[in-house]
């Protein structure tokens, strides 16, 4: 969510430009699952892979700077997630508010924009107060946006949007897939082109539910810490070979 979130926006983020390649997603989403597996497997706790797996993201990030995406969503915490051992959620929060504080300045200075999606409530007030930082720090860059999907549910996003809708009196008439587009956290951000799943699952565990409905599906058995540049690459690959056809007939 962005400082401006009381209101449906488009947050200033520029619209999907028409000439853009085909090949290449302009939002990839990334469901950034295995960490605690790829830990068990090495015999350290599950932590240690989920900061394994915080510092996979930045190689990522580049490596989608270079290949010319230009929104980059990581689902970090789900609504779900909540109900992990304490001890898990209390150190992926921290996880979160230390990453702020260490990559910050650096994530700015490398043009990086970054956008919450998630509910605010329910974050400790401090961790909230780093994020809503990051958010106004970065608002003017334009080289990649970073969404970092935390305390993300794709179902309470579709809440809080219809609870919006209401507030603003929106009549029933108006609304319009447009509109309630309009109302997710992030409104104005291109929907998903590509969802990657890491970690060998095969389902969306409530993410990007409403945007991802035309989006190209890849999974692949990696786990996050261990997708590298040319697993990114892979995945890039396949979307290039795949025809979008939105109910269209195949083109000839
Ligand atoms: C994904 O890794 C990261 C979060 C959900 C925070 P997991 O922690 O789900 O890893 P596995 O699926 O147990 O291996
Ligand atoms: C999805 O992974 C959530 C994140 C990556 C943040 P989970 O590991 O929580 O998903 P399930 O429980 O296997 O569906
Ligand atoms: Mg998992």
């Amino acid at each position: 969510m962005t400082p401006q979130s009381d209101s449906n926006t488009n947050h200033g983020i520029e619209s999907r430009p028409d000439r853009m390649p085909e090949s290449i997603p302009y939002h990839i989403g990334i469901i950034m699952d295995g960490n605690g597996r790829w830990a068990q497997a090495r015999g350290l706790p599950r932590l240690a892979g989920h900061r394994a797996g915080v510092d996979n993201i930045r190689r990522i990030l580049e490596q989608c700077v270079r290949r010319g995406v230009k929104v980059l969503t990581i689902y970090a915490f789900s609504t779900e997630n909540w109900q992990r051992p304490p001890d898990e959620v209390s150190g992926l929060m921290r996880l979160l508010g230390l990453t702020i504080q260490r990559q910050l300045d650096d994530l700015h200075r490398n043009g990086v924009r970054i956008l919450h999606s998630g509910r605010m409530e329910g974050i400790h007030k401090e961790l909230q107060k780093q994020i809503v930082r990051a958010l106004q720090i970065t608002q003017h860059n334009d080289r990649i946006i970073l969404n970092v999907a935390f305390n993300y549910g794709g179902r309470a996003e579709l809440v809080d949007a219809v609870r919006r809708i209401i507030q603003d009196g929106i009549a029933p008439e108006a609304l319009s897939e447009e509109l309630l587009s309009s109302y997710m956290y992030v409104g104005g951000l291109p929907d998903p082109d590509l969802i990657i799943r890491t970690g060998g699952e095969w389902r969306l565990s409530n993410f990007l539910i409403w945007q991802a409905a035309y989006a190209e599906y890849y999974t692949t058995p990696t786990y996050w810490p261990d997708f590298d540049e040319r697993e990114l690459d892979r995945a890039l690959d396949e979307y290039s070979q795949r025809e979008r056809r939105f109910g269209r007939v195949p083109k000839p």
